[in-house]
């Protein structure tokens, strides 16, 4: 394995081998097997579990990480291909890249959706142009449009809870101050599409996912034996759930139009999840977030702190499932 970027890279058998490999790892820790390589971590939008679980993972397996945060203690770097930098930034990804490159045995890069025009942020043009610059392995520690070291710890943890392989997954928007990307769910809908469940994105109108995403989703349902579908009847979706996964998304019919989202979210106060949503849901469903959440904007307290949360738990699962992705990177 050489680039981690995408679940839908591999076969649904080799996410499951990666699964087990992380499982592994857990019960028999192998403090040497990294011995001697480094991890280069660029962030280029902030983080707490991404930067936290790596450099955990990576120690874990006996070798170490350098973390550049471009701007706070590292020189501001450009991103624009063909910039006259008379600005803030001193330095180009075009040398940053592959100079931090050149120093490690893998490279992990953080880059956020611009937010302004879709087409550009679902192609991955950002992201495609600094892993072009890259000739170690690589991992995609957050993109424009996909999470996969998110979406492979959430496949964890269902697996962890013996969520049914066929059960019923309900991806939901929730709200939030701002427009955020699309990259967890897109990812989110994706992986639990390829773990083979019935998939229901439940949004208000104004929010459907864009069309690439949820067809991605639903080739991967196809072949994986699941099923995906949309609706913003939110009581309709709850039916029965086994876990409600609460995700803030900006909307893509309004992409990068601030003021038309805020307009938009107003009235959507009441997309904040309280015990009321799991009426008719599965009495086990499990609640799920990717963290941050906005406390008693996206879920209220005692859904976050009460026994269906398992927030605590996917955080966690970042760093097992990583040390999968490493060592496969670092180790084969
Ligand atoms: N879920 C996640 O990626 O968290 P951070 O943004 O804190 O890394």
């Amino acid at each position: 394995m050489k680039r981690f970027l995408d679940l839908a890279d591999f076969p649904r058998e080799e996410v499951k081998d990666m699964l087990s490999l992380a499982a592994r790892l857990q019960r028999h820790p192998q403090p040497s097997a990294l011995a001697g390589k480094v991890l280069g971590l660029l962030f280029l939008n902030p983080s707490l579990r991404t930067l936290a679980s790596f450099q955990s993972a990576m120690m874990r397996l006996g070798g170490t990480t350098v973390v550049i945060t471009p701007g706070q203690g590292t020189w501001q770097l450009e991103t624009r291909p063909g910039a006259v930098m008379n600005e803030a930034a001193a330095e180009h990804v075009r040398e940053a890249v592959p100079v931090l490159a050149s120093y490690c045995d893998a490279i992990g890069i953080r880059m956020f959706a611009e937010g302004r025009d879709l087409q550009h942020d679902l192609a991955e043009t950002g992201f495609k142009m600094m892993a072009d610059l890259c000739d170690k392995p690589l991992v995609n520690m957050e993109s424009a449009a996909n999470h996969p070291c998110q979406a492979l710890a959430d496949w964890r943890t269902m697996d962890d809870l013996h969520v049914p392989e066929r059960g019923k997954f309900v991806l939901s928007w929730v709200n939030h101050p701002r427009a955020l990307p699309l990259a967890v769910p897109a990812a989110t809908v994706h992986m639990a599409a390829m773990r083979g469940m019935e998939v229901v994105v439940a949004r208000p109108e104004g929010y459907a996912l864009p069309e690439p995403i949820m067809e991605k989703a639903r080739q991967a349902a196809q072949r994986c034996g699941g099923s995906v579908r949309e609706t913003s009847d939110r009581a309709e979706a709850l039916k029965g759930a086994h876990v409600l996964y609460a995700k803030e998304w900006g909307s893509a019919q309004h992409y990068g139009d601030s003021e038309t989202e805020a307009r938009l979210r107003k009235p959507l106060g009441d997309w904040c999840v309280d015990e009321s949503w799991f009426t008719n849901a599965d009495p086990h469903c499990h609640f799920m977030h990717c963290l941050p959440a906005r406390r008693n904007v996206a879920v209220a307290d005692a859904v976050l702190d009460g026994p269906r949360s398992v927030v605590i738990r996917e955080a966690f699962n970042r760093m097992v499932v990583q040390m999968a992705v490493l060592y496969r990177l670092l180790r084969g």
